[in-house]
Order: C-alpha cells, then sequence, then structure tokens
C-alpha cells in the first residue's frame, strides 16, 4: 500500500488498483482526498498492470460530503470539479464500493464512477438543499439521469435519504455485495474488465429523462406540492430549476444552469444562515462545565405528574419511544380524561395512516394511569406537569422527596417558575432540574433544560442524553422568568399589543410576521395557546384587550374566536367585532391613531427580541448566542433561513440594531428600548454575537 496523502492510499491487488479514502470521521472531500483521488487515478492509468479502479473509504462511511469548513474560502487545487472530470473521463473502469452514507458530494463523486456497488446498510442521499444550496458537484444533473427527475425532485428538494434496497431498484447501485464490500467491489471490477463492459458515463444517459420529458406538468405539480412546506426557503427551487434543466437542456447547460444557481444560493443569507444554524445545533450539546465523560443517571421508568395537556403530551413522547410512564392525578375522572385524549390522539394517528392499531395499543400499554404518587417511588425520573402554581409545586416536590428513590431525577415541566425556589422544597435540590416541554410536547422539537443553582452535573448530563433519545432538542438554560424562549416572546407580544393599540391591526401585525416566515403571527399565537390563560372571569377588569375578548366570551381557537373569527376548518379571518373593541379601547385611553409602516411593524416585533436575547446573554441564562437561535428556530419555529433573531442580528449589523433601538426609545420614551449594555460594547468594537 503507498501513501497518496495523509488522506488517501493507493494499492494494487492483481490488475485491480483500490484508492482508500481515509479522513475521519466522515471522509469528507477535503483537499487531502481529493488530491489523493485525483493522484491516485493518475498513477492507475499510467501504470499498464492497473485494469480497473476501485474508490473505497476506510472509517465507518463512503464520502459523506464536501468538507464544510472550506465553504466561504476558495477551494484549494484540485477543486471537487476537476477531481470527478478526472474520474468521469478515466480511460480505466471506476466502481465506487460504498458503506455507510453517500451523501452530497460524497454522491456526486460516486456518481462520476463508471459503476456503483454498496453493502446492505449502505444510505444515499443529496441533503445540500438543509444547507440552503444544491448539490454543485453535478449531482442535480447526474442524479436525474440515474433515478429519473421525478426521484430526483424527492430526493434532492426534501434532503432525504434512500437506502440500499431502493437504491439498487432505482438504479442509482448496480449491485448490493453480499458480505464484505472491498473484495465484493474487486470481484465486480474483475467481472466489469473480463465482460469488456463500457466506461459507462452517467452524463451521457438520456433514458431515464423521458418520463419528464413526457409530462410537461411535472414541475409545477410539484412545486405546488411542496408550496407549504417550503415557504421561504430559495434553496428548493434552484434545486427544481436544476432538475428542470436536466430534463430540457444538454448536459454542460445544464451543469452551467447548477453552477449558477449554486453560487447565488452560496453567495445568499440563506445559506449562510443555514450552515450557520447547522453548526449551532452541534453546538447546544456541549455545556463547557459538564465533560463530556460525566457519568449518566440510567433512565428506564418515568413518572408523569399531571395528565393535562402537557403531562399527555409528554406521556405520549416517551411512549413513542418505547419508553413506560406511570402518570400522576388526584383524581380518577381527571386520569381518565387524561388517559383518553391520549388513546384519541393515538387513534387519530392511525386513522391517518402514520401509526398501526397495534402501535396505538402498544403505546397505550406503556402508559399506567395512578392517584398514588406512591407509585413513582421506581422511576428514575418524574416530570412535573401541574397547573403553573408555585405552592402546589412545592407541595408536589416535597412529597416527591419522600417518596422517589434517592438519586433519581426530580423535573419540573414550568414555563416561567424558579426552579431554585422548587428545588429547595426538597432536601435534594441537586437532583432537581426543569424539563421545559413545548406544546404540544409529542411533536414540539425543544427541551429546554434548566439548571438550578444547585442542579448536579450528572443530572445535566443525563438529561441532555434523554433528550436525544426521546427526539428533542435540547438546550441548557439557566432560571429566569420564562427562561430563554418565552423570555424573548414576552417582549415580542407586548409590542404586538402596543401596535393593535395605536393603529394596526392583529391581522396586520401578524401578516409582516408570517412574511419574515414564522409559521404564525403573534395573536394567531395567542389565539392558538388560548387567550384565558391566566385569565380570571373573577377578576377581569377589561383592563386589556385580552380582558375584553376573554369577558366577551372569545378565548381563541377553542371557542372558534379570539383575535380572529374561526371557522369549522380552524382558518382564521379578522373580526369586525375585535376591531371594534380594539378601537374603542384605544378611544378610551385617548391613544391616537395612525397608519404604521410594515417596516415599523417589524422592527418593533423583532428588535425587542434581539435585545432580550442579548440581557440573556449578559446574564448568563444562555451559554451562547446561538444557543438561543436553537431555541427560537426549533420552540417557535423562526425561519432556520433566518438563522435565528441572534444570528439576524449579526447578519443585518449590531450596528443597526443598536440605532434603531434608540430610535425607538427616544421617539417612546420607554426605557425598555435602551439596548442591551452587551450588544452596544459589541456594536461599538464592530463585532456581532458569533464573535463573543
Ligand atoms: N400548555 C402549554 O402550552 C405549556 C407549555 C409548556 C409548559 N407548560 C407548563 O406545564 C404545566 C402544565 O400545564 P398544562 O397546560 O398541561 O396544564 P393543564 O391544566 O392542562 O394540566 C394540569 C393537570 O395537572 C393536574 N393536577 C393538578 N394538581 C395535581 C396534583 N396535585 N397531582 C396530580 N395532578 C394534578 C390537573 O388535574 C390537570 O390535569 C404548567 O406548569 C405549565 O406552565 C404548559
Amino acid at each position: 500500500m503507498t501513501a497518496l496523502t495523509d488522506m488517501a492510499d493507493l494499492s494494487i491487488e492483481d490488475g485491480i488498483a483500490l484508492i482508500t479514502i481515509d479522513n475521519p470521521p466522515v471522509n469528507a472531500l477535503s483537499h487531502g482526498v481529493r488530491q489523493g483521488i485525483s493522484d491516485g487515478l493518475a498513477q492507475c492509468l499510467a501504470d499498464d498492470q492497473v485494469e480497473a479502479i476501485v474508490l473505497i473509504c476506510a472509517g465507518r462511511t463512503f464520502i459523506a460530503g464536501a468538507d464544510i469548513t472550506e465553504f466561504g474560502g476558495p477551494m484549494k487545487e484540485p477543486g471537487l470539479h476537476a477531481v470527478l472530470d478526472d474520474l468521469e473521463n478515466a480511460s480505466k473502469p471506476v466502481v465506487a464500493a460504498i458503506h455507510g452514507t453517500a451523501l452530497g458530494g460524497g454522491l456526486e463523486t460516486a456518481l462520476c464512477c463508471h459503476y456503483r456497488v454498496c453493502d446492505a446498510g449502505a444510505r444515499f442521499g443529496l441533503p445540500e438543499v438543509n444547507l440552503g444550496l444544491l448539490p454543485g458537484g453535478g449531482g442535480t444533473q447526474r442524479l436525474p439521469r440515474v433515478v429519473g427527475a421525478e426521484k430526483a425532485l424527492e430526493m434532492m428538494v426534501s434532503g432525504a435519504q434512500i437506502g440500499a434496497a431502493e437504491a439498487l431498484q432505482e438504479g442509482l447501485v448496480e449491485e448490493i455485495v453480499e458480505g464484505e464490500l472491498r473484495s465484493g467491489a474487486i470481484a465486480f471490477a474483475r467481472k466489469v474488465v473480463a465482460e469488456g463492459a463500457p466506461l459507462a458515463k452517467v452524463r451521457d444517459r438520456e433514458e431515464k429523462l423521458q418520463s419528464a420529458r413526457d409530462n410537461p406538468g411535472l414541475f409545477d405539480d410539484f412545486r405546488k406540492s411542496i408550496a407549504r412546506k417550503t415557504r421561504g426557503f430559495l434553496a428548493p427551487e434552484s434545486n427544481i430549476r436544476c432538475i428542470e434543466a436536466a430534463v430540457n437542456l444538454p448536459f454542460d447547460e445544464g451543469m452551467a444552469v447548477e453552477r449558477k444557481l449554486f453560487q447565488e444560493l452560496m453567495r445568499g443569507p440563506q445559506s449562510r444562515a443555514q450552515q450557520y444554524f447547522f453548526f449551532a445545533e452541534r453546538q447546544a450539546g456541549k455545556i463547557p462545565d459538564v465533560p463530556r465523560d460525566t457519568a449518566e443517571i440510567p433512565i428506564t421508568r418515568v413518572g408523569v405528574i399531571g395528565a393535562g395537556t402537557m403531562g399527555g403530551g409528554i406521556s405520549m413522547n416517551m411512549a413513542n419511544v418505547g419508553i413506560a410512564v406511570t402518570i400522576i392525578e388526584t383524581q380518577q375522572e381527571a386520569l381518565d380524561r387524561g388517559l383518553g385524549i391520549i388513546r384519541k390522539n393515538y387513534e387519530n394517528t392511525a386513522s391517518k395512516g402514520r401509526i398501526s392499531s397495534q402501535d396505538v395499543e402498544d403505546r397505550c400499554g406503556l402508559i399506567t394511569g395512578s392517584l398514588q404518587m406512591e407509585d413513582l417511588a421506581d422511576c428514575d425520573l418524574v416530570i412535573e406537569a401541574v397547573f403553573e402554581n408555585m405552592d402546589l409545586k412545592k407541595e408536589i416536590f416535597s412529597k416527591l422527596d419522600g417518596i422517589v428513590k434517592q438519586g433519581a431525577i426530580l423535573a419540573s415541566n414550568t414555563s416561567a417558575l424558579d426552579i431554585n425556589e422548587i428545588a429547595a422544597a426538597t432536601a435534594r435540590p441537586e437532583s432537581v432540574i426543569g424539563l421545559h416541554f413545548f406544546s404540544p410536547a409529542n411533536v414540539m422539537k425543544l427541551l429546554e433544560i434548566v439548571r438550578g443553582d444547585k442542579t448536579g452535573k450528572e443530572v445535566i448530563k443525563t438529561c441532555m442524553s434523554f433528550a436525544k433519545r426521546i427526539g428533542k432538542k435540547a438546550v441548557l438554560v439557566g432560571v429566569c422568568p420564562g427562561f430563554v424562549g418565552n423570555r424573548i416572546l414576552f417582549p415580542r407580544q407586548a409590542q404586538a399589543q402596543k401596535l393593535i393599540l395605536e393603529g394596526a391591526l392583529p391581522h396586520q401585525v401578524d401578516k409582516v410576521l408570517v412574511e419574515f416566515g414564522m409559521p404564525m403571527g403573534a395573536f394567531q399565537m395567542s389565539d392558538l395557546a388560548g387567550l384565558d390563560i391566566g385569565w380570571n372571569a373573577e377578576t377581569s377588569k377589561g383592563e386589556s384587550i385580552r380582558d375584553l375578548l376573554c369577558e366577551a366570551g372569545r378565548r381563541g381557537q377553542k371557542t372558534s374566536a379570539g383575535y380572529y373569527d374561526y371557522d369549522e376548518k380552524r382558518t382564521p379571518s379578522p373580526s369586525p367585532v375585535v376591531e371594534e373593541i380594539i378601537r374603542g379601547f384605544s378611544d378610551k385611553a385617548g391613544l391616537a391613531l395612525r397608519d404604521i409602516s410594515e417596516e415599523e411593524i417589524l422592527e418593533r416585533c423583532i428588535y425587542p427580541m434581539i435585545n432580550e436575547g442579548a440581557k440573556i446573554l449578559e446574564e448568563g441564562i444562555a451559554i451562547r448566542a446561538s444557543d438561543i437561535d436553537v431555541t427560537w428556530v426549533y420552540g417557535y419555529g423562526w425561519p432556520v433561513y433566518r438563522g435565528g433573531p441572534m444570528h439576524y442580528a449579526d447578519s443585518i449589523g449590531l450596528d443597526n440594531v443598536v440605532a434603531t433601538l434608540r430610535k425607538y426609545a427616544e421617539q417612546t420614551g420607554d426605557s425598555s428600548w435602551e439596548p442591551a449594555a452587551l450588544m452596544v460594547r459589541l456594536a461599538e468594537e464592530g463585532k456581532g454575537f458569533s464573535d463573543l
């Protein structure tokens, strides 16, 4: 075996050369890999002994993509295109031997080989769309030529992977090797040589494109089918346009379209935001003072207290991944209602064909109801989800302290209460932590893990790992009212309220937020949550629009009326009644109405969120700015193509954000607009949150 570079080797076995890539962890297409392939190929072509070449990877996977750290700067020679051209134009057969995942540039490399074989566990995909990009190594032109435009659309626009069996069926691989991949690939290469099989170039293939050429409506139908899911994103459309080019243009012209659209995306803000977010997500798992080797507490039995909205959703979340749950209520009726809703939810999912009726039984079978808190004695983790009331929570934690075995984790799902105060109700505050699920808890991806002053490191480590196990994206936060997510939400909602008193209407405010990319506006969100959360009919004195709406029986979507009117499909429409209530309120308060521009609406909703984020960082409530972004993308649907509120602030420049905040502080005389000291300092230094 000869080393080609520090990332690639060459060996020759009886006429078959093996170029082996070894660039852990995922054999990314770094410079040393490209150089290795290029040099290896040149040697093989010059060596008369070599009859065919196998491109194979060491470690756990085939080439799983580009080296993302090279993005942004010029690529060191040889560039990917040159290497891929060399592969495709090689005068001896090249066979890609694939295990693990052939993703992005990895799959594009494989598509430039003349033949592809894989093991049974191999997976294939072009996930560039998830980074706001398209496959820029010819993948947009070659994949449709191998699997057809329909399948290519599906794979490239979703970024989803397919397995070996499907790849074989689609013609993406010629053979699934039984047994060891290396020897299977060598045997395949020998067969190619023996049969004198042609040097099959994907670029020359046309037959799989025919069905798309015969179906002119294909692309527009596809666009319609994904419109809702991809609203606001640029990359899906660019991917589609490339595949259209593959179908309608000669290969080289299609490649030119790919190059142009790739450059546009690469230079644009969306891919920058999505690449940033890719790293942000990974960063969130790192806790500076909780090392990776911190011991974990094994979690097998989970208890949930409260079978309401959250307790039910949390229990479903556990059952969905096979974890047994005991769920506690104080009254049989409440327990029956809670368990009934869980069953109904599962049955609804089954009726849509997403799970089987056996799954319904299995999952319900994992959830046991009880009226005795003593039944939680053996649980490894107990999650409290009763009413948001400090006295009640303290009483429950004090009881749990006397019941649950030592070493178990005692968690609260409180949205805003002080975890330290709750922990102090026990004699083991080191075991107490906040696990803040978002509603619906079985669906929403975010889990805010709230660290109390005394929470133990093992408890934190266990909860971070447990979050992964139950399919959540965890962000570790500190104690403050509303933690990170809701604390940032509060000032936005407060501004939205002010805006409607000054002349905007709920649907005008919401339109701006939705066009910005949020899944719903401030008022749609309030209607969905229910306007009567924390509202009390007996003490309500019509002191806010919310009071007036609730008093009028408009409590949100559940009553088909809130800030909006709702039809039976829950479609909102602006309500004349609400407009009258709002205008009447402004009138009474002596507020002058004016036309408010969309720009002002956006600034007044978004900039206070950034400012609050800065304060959260100042106080050390979030570990890093990117954690705040992960919270808002996964917990509130902030558009990932804008990175998150803190990345968005960086992208517009902190000096601009500070100037705008000061403008409103001056205009309104409201000191809450004063920019956080941290942001002022960063702006003065010409830095962003990402420099922290
Ligand atoms: N609803 C949300 O969107 C949301 C989101 C995140 C967090 N939370 C938090 O989750 C908690 C629960 O909220 P929810 O919306 O599920 O409330 P909910 O009113 O739907 O459910 C609370 C349940 O707790 C039960 N309960 C009350 N006292 C009990 C006791 N002593 N023992 C056992 N059960 C008891 C009630 O019977 C009820 O079923 C609150 O702290 C809330 O702030 C709510």
